[in-house]
């Protein structure tokens, strides 16, 4: 069996707001899988659906081959869930959270004091060992959040937003964290709205709108769905002419959000691209190769 997770055609309603509408996802073992998607679109239902912290109102959900609903309680020993709301006691220490949430998942007292120094130390907590939790940095009070909710060495890790609240810098560390998560094998399903993070950890990408799943991949496959291999985006006073000249010349044009972005059908060089644009004034341009943000564009529409 090599799937861990399953969802399949759910939905949820919110009194009459339909906010799950046939979502379906499947997550591989090993697989670190970016749910995206606009704010509102069910990301963190989904989620919390998974973790068993809100029911379904249609659809099955299987947690390592076994249906969620007979899996019971059973199935919070399988996840591991970590938010950008932290869920940790301020005035405790550290290690005082871990044994804590090692207790609630009922390790035994040598596992316990096992897990807890092995964690301590492969998140380099040692250091505020002694600093209650309440005073440390939110970038590391994120990162003993990642370590609880390792506590109980979950078969799959949730990750809602993981890195929303902290800084670039602490958000590169939890990023070397996660890479060294997925290095070892952990399979993991996080929500992001920072597409770079998703391009960097995930191997697979569910883009959502609506409740539902719109394009599902890894990001060489999402990427192969742009109708173009990279991506100039030009500033102009004269746009109607760009986009003649572009459709012209085989280009696909998309004006959004005061940008116009043409999508060229093979990569160009700077000056190729100012060349073939001779004769319109072009205050700014700029091309580089299609990322995840086109795909997202391309395919859920929104900004992400
Ligand atoms: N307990 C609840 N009761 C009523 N409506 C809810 C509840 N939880 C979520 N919703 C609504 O369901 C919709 C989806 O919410 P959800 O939190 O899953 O979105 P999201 O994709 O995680 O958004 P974000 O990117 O902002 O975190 C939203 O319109 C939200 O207001
Ligand atoms: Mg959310």
């Amino acid at each position: 069996m090599t799937t861990a997770l399953q969802i399949n055609d759910v939905h949820k309603w919110f009194g009459n707001h339909h906010v799950l509408d046939g979502f379906s996802l499947r997550v591989e073992k090993g697989d670190v899988v970016g749910l995206l998607g606009p704010n509102g679109c069910g990301k963190s239902t989904v989620l919390k659906i998974v973790c068993k912290l809100l029911d379904l109102d249609a659809g099955q959900v299987r947690l390592m081959g076994e249906p969620l609903s007979e899996l019971g309680y059973r199935a919070r020993a399988l996840v591991g869930l970590c938010t950008q709301h932290c869920a940790l006691y301020p005035d405790l220490l550290p290690a005082e959270n871990l044994h804590f949430f090692a207790r609630l998942y009922g390790l035994s007292d040598r596992e316990r004091q096992q897990r807890v120094e092995e964690l301590m130390s492969s998140f380099a907590l040692e250091k505020f060992a002694t600093t209650r939790v309440g005073q440390l940095s939110g970038g590391w009070r994120q990162r003993l959040h990642l370590a609880v909710s390792l506590i109980h060495r979950p078969k799959l890790l949730v990750l809602d937003e993981p890195t929303a609240a902290v800084d670039l810098e602490a958000r590169m560390d939890l990023w070397r964290f996660i890479e060294g998560l997925r290095d070892s094998g952990t399979t993991i399903l996080l929500t992001s709205h920072h597409l770079a993070e998703a391009e960097r950890l995930c191997s697979r990408v569910a883009l959502m709108r609506n409740g539902k799943v719109v394009a599902e991949g890894s990001v060489p496959e999402l990427l192969a769905r742009i109708p173009g291999q990279a991506v100039a985006k030009v500033e102009s006073e004269d746009q109607q002419a760009i986009a003649q000249r572009s459709i012209d010349l085989g280009w696909t044009v998309r004006q959004g959000a005061g940008q116009m972005r043409l999508l060229l059908p093979h990569d160009l060089s700077l000056l190729e691209i100012v060349d073939a644009l001779r004769g319109i004034k072009v205050s700014a341009v700029s091309v580089q190769p299609v990322t995840l943000e086109d795909a997202y564009l391309e395919l859920v529409g929104d900004s992400p």
